[in-house]
């Protein structure tokens, strides 16, 4: 067996294989900063540099000095700002690079545009692209940690680790919590991501969704699959809706938004069927009135925007573990 390599970078690339104790240090440390951000505005706090030991505070220098490089080849408002939030809460500076206005533009690779801002100084890359194992190419490329950020239908791991903080703040333990995952499945990184942060800790979780839209492959990751909704409503412990990924869409999966949303949309009427303390959750962009119902999605039972606030927590969790 080959000898650890001493040199080789933190990426954080997706949630598959990654042992229950990592996912747990992960939360852990999030839940410390999400603690330390609900207090009164501290000041700076200068905790000292480069272990998960040292305390958690709102803000602090433990990055001072590094650079965060966001790289988005697709849109995105949570992620890259809560990425920018993130590092900057920790002393970081941040290079923020967009495809659109950029040398991309004039054909500038992936992988050369990586290197080109290493070499400005980019500590650690935060990678987002259409394209699925993207940010494991720019990992193998450039001697950096990687923090995938979201990769086509493959992987979006802290979208995963903040949807796992928000059920612990709830339950304590997501152990034999039984989580359903409902809309377009077949394209989502998000469902695949719960997926195997979900399985890992213990939960029980049901893909729900058309046939078209629910690849019966998943039943070898550990789900349970169903077309119907309804009957599961009483049962479960937290319903995360999905939005449909047009831009990933095949022509004709569905016949129409309004026949589906009629069997899957999360309806005030299917949500007073559900146990009263069921979190709604849902990863955003929201398409109110498609997947999720307006009253639905304003729900106290709804926790979308914690989940969004989660999102700086794990964030900064993730950037200081990769610089470490
Ligand atoms: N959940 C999520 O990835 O949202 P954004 O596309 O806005 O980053």
């Amino acid at each position: 067996m080959p000898a650890p390599n001493p040199n080789a970078c933190r990426s954080l690339l997706s949630l598959e294989s990654v042992p229950r104790e990592q996912l747990n240090a992960w939360l852990d440390r999030a839940a410390e900063f999400a603690v330390a951000a609900q207090k009164p505005s501290p000041a700076a706090a200068g905790v000292s540099t480069g272990t998960a030991a040292g305390a958690a505070t709102a803000t602090s220098s433990l990055l001072r000095g590094h650079v965060v490089a966001n790289l988005f080849y697709e849109d995105s408002t949570r992620t890259r700002n809560s990425f920018e939030v993130a590092a900057r809460r920790l002393g970081a500076d941040v290079l923020n690079f967009s495809a659109a206005g950029s040398s991309a533009k004039k054909g500038e690779s992936l992988l050369d545009t990586a290197r080109t801002l290493a070499a400005i100084g980019a500590d650690v890359l935060v990678v987002r692209h259409a394209a699925a194992g993207a940010a494991a190419q720019v990992a193998r490329a450039v001697s950096r940690p990687v923090v995938n950020a979201g990769d086509g239908r493959h992987a979006h791991p802290t979208q995963g680790l903040l949807d796992l903080l928000t059920m612990r703040q709830r339950w304590g333990d997501v152990a034999g919590r039984h989580v359903a995952i409902v809309g377009d499945i077949a394209n989502s990184r998000v469902a695949r991501t719960a997926l195997a942060g979900l399985r890992t800790l213990g939960a029980r979780v049901t893909l729900v969704g058309p046939a078209t839209l629910l690849p019966r492959a998943f039943a070898a990751l550990g789900a349970e699959l169903s077309y119907e909704l309804d009957p599961l409503l009483p049962h479960i412990d937290a319903i995360m809706m999905l939005r449909i990924q047009q831009e990933r869409l095949a022509p004709a999966t569905i016949p129409s938004l309004r026949e589906y949303a009629g069997r899957y949309s999360l309806t005030m009427d299917r949500l007073n069927r559900c146990k009263p303390d069921v979190l709604v959750m849902h990863p955003g962009p929201m398409n109110r009135g498609v997947e999720i119902d307006e009253d639905a999605a304003d729900d106290p039972r709804a926790v979308v925007l914690q989940q969004v606030a989660n999102g700086v927590a794990v964030r900064m969790a993730i950037l200081e573990w990769a610089l470490s």
